[in-house]
C-alpha cells in the first residue's frame, strides 16, 4: 500500500505577480481547461431544473470561466462570485463582459471562511470549482456554506484529490510540462495542497452535515448535496 502525502497548504487569494497577471492567467486556464469548465457546468446542470430566478454563489471562482459557462447555457440562472483576489474579480468581470452574461453574475471580495455579508438561506445553488485546496478552515467554510444555502439548496463542488492513483501522478507530470508560464507547478502544488475524499468524509461527519455526499473518480473529487 502507497502512504499519502501530507497536506501542503497553498496561500488563499491568487494575485497579479512577476510572473504572472490574471488576464495571462485567465487566458491560459482558458484554452487548457476549456473542456473541464464545460463538463463541470453540465455535470450542475443534470442536477438542476430550470427554476425562475434560480440563486447560484461561486465560491472562488477565480477568472469565472466555470460559472460564465454555466451562465451561458442556462438563461434562468443568477450568480454572485465570492472571491478573494481583487486582481481575479477584475478579470471576471472583464469575461463576464465579454462573453455577454454581465447582467447576470456579479463579483465580490471575500473569503468562504467568512461570509457575513451575505444573508443566510438566500442561495439556491452553491458551487465551487479547484479553490477548496486554498481554503484555510474548512469547517468553518462548510459552516458558512451551510448558513446561506436555503434548506433544501444543493451544492457542486470539485477539487483535485491529493492521494490521486499512479495513473493520474503519470497524466499531471506529463501534461504539467506543456502548460505555459510555469503554470504546471503550481498544478502540482495545488494537489499537494488538496484533500483526500476520505479526509473530506470525516470532515463533513464531524461537523454532522447529513445528506452531503463525496464521490471521486481517480483524479479528481466532487462533493454534492442534492
Ligand atoms: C485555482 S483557482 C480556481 C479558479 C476557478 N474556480 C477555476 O476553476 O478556474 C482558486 C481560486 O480560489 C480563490 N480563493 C482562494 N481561497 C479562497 C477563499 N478562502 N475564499 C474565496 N476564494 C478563495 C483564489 O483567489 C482563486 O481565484
Amino acid at each position: 500500500m502507497t502512504s499519502i502525502k501530507h497536506r501542503i497548504p497553498e496561500g488563499e487569494a491568487i494575485n497579479d505577480s512577476m510572473e504572472i497577471t490574471m488576464e495571462q492567467y485567465s487566458e491560459i486556464m482558458k484554452k487548457q481547461l476549456g473542456k473541464e469548465y464545460e463538463k463541470f457546468s453540465d455535470n450542475i446542470i443534470k442536477r438542476i431544473k430550470p427554476g425562475k430566478n434560480f440563486k447560484i454563489l461561486e465560491i472562488g471562482p477565480g477568472p469565472g470561466w466555470a460559472g460564465i459557462s454555466l451562465l451561458k447555457k442556462r438563461p434562468d440562472l443568477v450568480l454572485e462570485g465570492l472571491e478573494a483576489s481583487s486582481d481575479m474579480i477584475r478579470v471576471a468581470g472583464k469575461n463576464a463582459d465579454r462573453e455577454g452574461v454581465s447582467a447576470r453574475c456579479s463579483y465580490k471580495n471575500g473569503v468562504v471562511e467568512d461570509m457575513r455579508t451575505l444573508n443566510s438561506s438566500v442561495y439556491d445553488l452553491v458551487i465551487s470549482r479547484d479553490s477548496m485546496h486554498h481554503w484555510t478552515d474548512p469547517e468553518k467554510a462548510f459552516s458558512e456554506i451551510k448558513r446561506v444555502l436555503k434548506p433544501e439548496g444543493k451544492l457542486y463542488i470539485h477539487d483535485s484529490r491529493r492521494d490521486m492513483n499512479l495513473f493520474g501522478k503519470l497524466i499531471v507530470n506529463i501534461s504539467s510540462r506543456f502548460i505555459p508560464n510555469n503554470m504546471g507547478k503550481y498544478w502540482k502544488s495545488s494537489i499537494a495542497a488538496s484533500y483526500t475524499p476520505k479526509e473530506i468524509e470525516e470532515l463533513l461527519n464531524r461537523i454532522k452535515y447529513d445528506k452531503w455526499s463525496v464521490s471521486s473518480d481517480f483524479m479528481d473529487l466532487q462533493i454534492t448535496k442534492i
